[in-house]
């Protein structure tokens, strides 16, 4: 059993990671402001994870930003154990908000990874997964992707996970002894499979599969594809989806790398190396589904690639981690949410 912190543990991503950690068999503290999220996801996972289960976390309502509630988080271990490791989800992800307000991204994706840092620090606590993103990649030109591809983000999101990459090396070779992950992954989507916990979204959503299951379930009359003419077979854009639990699984094992081996800076793409593209989706949705989803074809948005797929070889040769579940099982896993949890954690 290992002592771990997790930031944005209530989160999409977060909570289903947490679910698997936990059985696993480790001990959790998550910290999370609930910005993005409901502590009702935190009460599913306690379900799903089962008896003993809420004997190994707790949960610290808190920002990562502050450094008291930091301090909290570090000393609230249910095995009263020093924090062994953190996973470091806590952050803002909107591209589109991350245009309109680059002074929130910046302060809390990097000023709270500062803080973060610093506490980890204090605590003794040199191990970290960091929730990097294929957004720091910006326009590739040649696809797939591998780890060594130029960083050259588009947009304040991605500047500020690059500058938290670029801290995060600089810290490991200003001090030895980190062992730090910086994990960039490509489109997570999908849900646990008991459709118990799931992405929900507030208002709108941006990213395509939130927003297909919500007009397969009513809630939206009609998908925007957006462009119908990218140099790619159907003309729709191709990207690399990854099942959450696939992703939480890659979280586990670089974790697990982590602490077994010397301590080291790894770099990794987590995706399933195959592209999708957007009419794929909708097609495997509605298979999923049972139910049509309407879509028309519009221009094009504005910073959106052609392709983006990513090289996944580096992560299965370190880690011995690749994906498992396909396209299908995601959209099966995302309606089974959707349906059930119609408006998400909120009823
Ligand atoms: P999410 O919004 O569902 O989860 C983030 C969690 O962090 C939320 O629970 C939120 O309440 C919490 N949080 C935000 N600010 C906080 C703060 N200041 N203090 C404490 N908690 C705070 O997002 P997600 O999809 O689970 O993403 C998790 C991480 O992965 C993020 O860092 C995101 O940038 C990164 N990422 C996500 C995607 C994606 O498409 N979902 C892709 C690449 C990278
Ligand atoms: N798309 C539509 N209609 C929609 C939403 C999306 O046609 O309503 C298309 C997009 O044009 C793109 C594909 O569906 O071709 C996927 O779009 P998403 O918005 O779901 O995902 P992106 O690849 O644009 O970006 C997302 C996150 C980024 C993150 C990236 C990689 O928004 O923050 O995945 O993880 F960096």
């Amino acid at each position: 059993m290992t002592q771990l912190l997790i930031t944005g543990g209530a989160g999409f991503i977060g909570s289903h990671t947490s679910l698997l950690l936990l059985e696993a068999g480790h001990s959790l503290v998550v910290i999370d402001n609930y910005d993005n999220s409901s502590p009702e996801a935190l009460r599913r996972v306690l379900e799903l994870a089962g008896p003993g289960a809420a004997d190994r976390l707790v949960v610290v309502e808190g920002d990562i930003r502050s450094a008291a509630d930091l301090d909290k988080a570090f000393a609230a271990a249910p095995s009263g154990q020093p924090i062994e490791a953190v996973i470091h989800f806590a952050g803002l992800k909107a591209v589109g908000e991350s245009v309109g307000d680059p002074l929130r991204y910046w302060d809390v994706n990097l000023s709270g990874s500062r803080h973060l840092l610093k506490a980890m620090q204090a605590h003794g606590c040199r191990t970290l997964v960091f929730s990097s993103s294929c957004t720091v990649y910006g326009l590739p030109e040649t696809m797939p992707i591998g780890e060594g591809a130029a960083i050259q983000p588009i947009n304040p999101y991605g500047h500020s996970k690059a500058a938290v990459e670029q801290m995060l090396a600089d810290l490991a070779a200003s001090e030895a002894g980190w062992r730090i992950a910086r994990l960039r992954y490509f489109n997570p989507v999908g849900a646990h499979p008991s459709g118990r916990i799931g992405e929900d979204p507030s208002g709108i959503p941006n990213n395509l599969l939130p927003f297909v299951s919500q007009v397969a379930v009513g809630r939206r009359t009609e998908l925007q594809v957006f462009g119908g003419d990218w140099p790619t077979p159907d003309g729709s854009g191709i990207r690399d989806y990854i099942h959450v639990m696939d992703l939480a699984e890659g979280h586990r094992a670089a974790l697990d790398a982590l602490l077994a081996e010397p301590p080291q800076l790894l770099t990794l793409n987590l995706g399933s190396g195959q592209g999708h593209s957007v009419l794929e989706v909708v097609r495997a949705f509605e298979s999923a589904s049972g139910r049509t989803v309407p879509y028309a074809i519009v221009a094009r948005r504005d910073g959106d690639a052609a392709c983006t797929v990513a090289d996944p070889h580096l992560a299965a040769e370190r880690l011995g981690w690749r994906t498992r579940l396909s396209l299908a099982e995601m959209c099966r896993d995302s309606w089974c949410w959707q349906q059930a949890n119609p408006h998400g954690y909120g009823g």
